[in-house]
């Protein structure tokens, strides 16, 4: 596996993938790999010749206050997981080489990073749109690979592609979880043990939705209040449930399949997120 740090050869390894015919998958990442982001990898590698990771914390996609400076990671394990599962190129720039001085350039995508997590986290949607934007035009793939996990960040992406123009297949995959449905994330990596058992409640609130959902209630009203009880009986400080349409996120009243129900709470001081598709995914009552 080559490990690149430099953006510039980074550019022209790709290129040269390019023109001997190469089909380019890139998988963008954070790092603290866990099975969520090796199974895009893997996934990755099934479908291209050459499979670009990039791992890169973007200081762009952090508010003030938030967990940039403590954002787990671990480059040695990161290389080791990379490397096992037949990536070709770990892309690991430099902030300073993402963002030189004088930088000025951003991607904001209207409406859409406007609601849901754009509304809590301002900037953090124009952020990720530029930093896809330059890993794009740096690596110019034939396919890029998403999580479900960050449905939002995954709609925004494909408004970008779209209206940018990018000649990018989007795949975005399912939400891999651990034994008890907890979503993957590094994030957990906060958690503390109890914290970790109290983590639960943001799937258990989905499953619930999907439950009432299933058995014929509608009103996102109640659907929104259900949840609600789960995650207060944990003790996870709501930061923001809501039902939406699930290609515009714009919200409803009356919840109909293909609908999105999404979680944001907080467990201690650790800000988690988690999505469900009403009637859609794999996610079973709990
Ligand atoms: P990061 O949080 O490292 O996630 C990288 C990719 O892994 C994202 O597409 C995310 O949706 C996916 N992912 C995370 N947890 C997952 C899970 N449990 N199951 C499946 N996929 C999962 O998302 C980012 O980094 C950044 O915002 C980035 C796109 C790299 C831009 O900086």
């Amino acid at each position: 596996m080559e490990i690149i740090s430099d953006p510039g050869a980074m550019r022209a390894r790709a290129a040269a993938a390019r023109r001997a015919g190469q089909r380019l998958g890139l998988v963008p990442t954070m790092g603290y790999f866990h099975e969520g982001h090796l199974s895009l990898m893997r996934r990755a590698r099934a479908e291209n010749d050459v499979v670009i990771v990039s791992l890169f914390v973007n200081p762009t996609q952090f508010g003030p206050g938030e967990d940039f400076e403590r954002y787990p990671r671990d480059a040695a394990g990161d290389e080791a997981a990379a490397k096992a599962v037949g990536v070709d190129v770990l892309f690991t720039p430099s902030a300073a080489d993402m963002y030189p001085p004088g930088y000025a350039t951003f991607v904001e995508v209207a409406g859409l990073s406007d609601v849901l997590c754009g509304a809590r986290r301002p900037g953090h949607f124009r952020g990720v749109a530029t930093v896809v934007t330059k890993l794009f035009q740096l690596c110019r793939p034939d396919a890029a690979y998403f999580g479900r996990k960050d449905y939002q960040q995954a709609v925004v992406v494909k408004r970008v592609i779209t209206d940018l123009n990018f000649d990018v297949r989007l795949e975005i995959l399912p939400t891999v979880r651990d034994a008890d449905g907890l979503a993957l994330s590094s994030r957990n990596s906060y958690l503390t043990a109890e914290e970790r058992t109290r983590a639960t409640a943001l799937v258990r609130a989905l499953a619930k939705a999907q439950g009432l959902f299933a058995a014929g209630e509608k009103r996102v009203s109640a659907l929104k209040a259900a949840m609600a009880d789960i995650l207060a009986a944990a003790d996870a400080r709501v930061d923001y449930v809501e039902i939406v349409d699930g290609d515009t996120l714009a919200p409803r009243d009356a919840a109909r399949p293909g609908d999105l129900v999404a979680v944001a709470a907080y467990v201690g001081r650790t800000r988690l997120i988690d999505n469900t598709i009403l009637g859609g995914d794999e996610l079973e009552p709990r």
